[in-house]
């Protein structure tokens, strides 16, 4: 892409109405514009990380045998009385009438619907286990909607269900989901710790959220500091083996770390002191198995190997796709912008041409530009007639963890400059090797 050809509005002066560092952020470096309360349109560069997010949440979605689907976002009110839902969510739902006076809503949540398509095709026993998900829009009317993409009324939320015959196989559905989600978030650069939660309206017995330490969470949350040195890594894992998965299971989640919902003084005390610790988070995806809640009221059932008919066990599991952005921005920004960490920045590197119309910097510049999309990278190439200092305030406020600077004066010795934005730290080499640092390092960020 190039700069003069895209869309990037960028904001000179740091909005108002933004509380929090994220959404000033994503409204300055032109991601997102409000559209009412609430409720934002994505904007070309916000779009792009949206994407990105949404393309790791289906691989690992996949990767672990889950099925992707899209339902829609209007649903009739029927289904939602049928499981005593309708009247029971509240005002968070919104309520729409068609032209003929029949109640619809948008979907907060899905488990109603998707339980409906398995009950009307899915009859035996054989054909579980089968998770079902989708990224599909969601909305909720908060009372507060507040801190841009994190507590919006409109989000994207990816939400998957899983259906078994037995609990024991539903857990094993719940554990496969937990270790999906621990790669996902991993591979986005950020650090979510599961805790035991509280189910609130979903109901159910099991659940955890996923957290990402932020001082402007919304939870607060209690912790063995211990349970932050954990990584998954790139361990290799077989998604069918009930064992593999437990065992994930239990070591990330038999430290203590719980959100104030399910906080337990006694068993935080019994930690050893230096290792205590109380701090704030943003949820960024929940799971939870709740057994047969949707199924025994919407007969979701099928015939066991005796032939007797069962209703499936399920649960339901979420990533706050949307959320993900401002989650992903708290966590990587300095003072001149924001620092996409590799797996997730909208573009692979930025070009900055620090004299547009010389030619020897002209053709360096199209050249690397070249090279770099040849190598199936996205650069964004800023050959806009502005002067240095503008190209690279932008380039450190959108925050693409490269940067190659080409001028008249580098060239006569045959070298650019390599800079990292999260260190700062450039370094001068041949346009060529630029290219090989940066292909060699997207080539570890798969
Ligand atoms: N209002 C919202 N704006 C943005 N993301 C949200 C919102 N509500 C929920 N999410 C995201 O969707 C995920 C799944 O939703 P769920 O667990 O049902 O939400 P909640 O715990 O708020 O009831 C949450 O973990 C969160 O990341
Ligand atoms: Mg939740």
């Amino acid at each position: 892409m190039r700069l003069s050809r895209y869309f990037l509005p960028v904001l000179k002066e740091t909005p108002a109405e933004a509380q929090i560092v994220s959404h000033r952020l994503m409204l300055r470096a032109g991601m997102i514009k409000q559209a009412s309360a609430g409720i934002y349109s994505w904007l070309p560069l916000g779009f792009r990380v949206l994407e990105r997010i949404q393309q790791i949440v289906h691989e690992e979605q996949e990767r672990a045998g889950h099925v992707p689907l899209l339902m829609p976002t209007l649903q009739s009110a029927d289904l939602w009385r049928e499981s005593g839902r309708y009247d029971a969510y509240g005002e968070e739902m919104l309520r729409i009438k068609d032209r003929g006076g029949r109640d619809l809503l948008f979907s907060p949540t899905a488990e109603e619907l998707i339980t409906d398509i398995f009950r009307s095709y899915v009859k035996s026993y054989k054909d579980l286990p089968l998770t079902l998900y989708q990224i599909q829009w969601k909305f909720r009317d908060e009372i507060r909607p507040r801190f841009g993409v994190m507590r919006g009324r409109e989000f994207l939320m990816k939400d998957g269900y899983n259906f078994d015959l037995t609990k024991e196989a539903a857990l094993h559905a719940y554990n496969r989901h937990l270790v999906s989600y621990l790669r996902t978030y991993e591979r986005m650069g950020l650090k979510a710790i599961p805790m035991r939660a509280d189910s609130g309206p979903i109901g159910g017995e099991d659940t955890h959220e996923f957290l990402v330490l932020a001082e402007t969470g919304e939870s607060e949350v209690f912790y063995d500091s211990a349970v932050t040195d954990l990584t998954f890594g790139d361990r290799v894992i077989d998604y069918d083996s009930v064992e593999e998965c437990a065992g994930v299971l239990e070591e990330f989640t038999s430290r203590y770390a719980r959100t104030d919902e399910t906080h337990d003084p006694a068993l935080f005390d019994a930690i050893p002191e230096e290792r205590r610790r109380t701090a704030r988070g943003i949820e960024v995806g929940q799971i939870f198995y709740f057994g047969t809640k949707y199924s025994e009221p919407l007969g979701a059932t099928v015939q066991d190997a005796e032939g007797n008919k069962v209703p499936v066990h399920m649960g339901s599991h979420g990533i706050g796709v949307s959320r993900l952005l401002g989650a992903l921005i708290e966590a990587n920004h300095d003072d001149k912008g924001i620092i996409w960490p590799e797996g997730v920045t909208p573009f692979h590197c930025g070009i900055v041409n620090l004299k547009q119309g010389d030619a020897a910097a002209d053709a360096a510049c199209e050249n690397l530009y070249d090279q770099l999309r040849t190598a199936g990278l996205e650069p964004l190439y800023d050959d806009r007639d502005e002067r240095a200092g503008a190209k690279f305030a932008t380039m450190d406020l959108i925050g693409l963890p490269w940067r190659i600077t080409v001028g008249p004066r580098g060239l006569k010795n045959g070298v650019v400059e390599l800079t990292s934005r999260r260190t700062g730290e450039s370094e001068e080499m041949a346009p060529e090797a630029a290219v090989q640092r940066i292909v060699g390092i997207y080539r570890d960020h798969p």
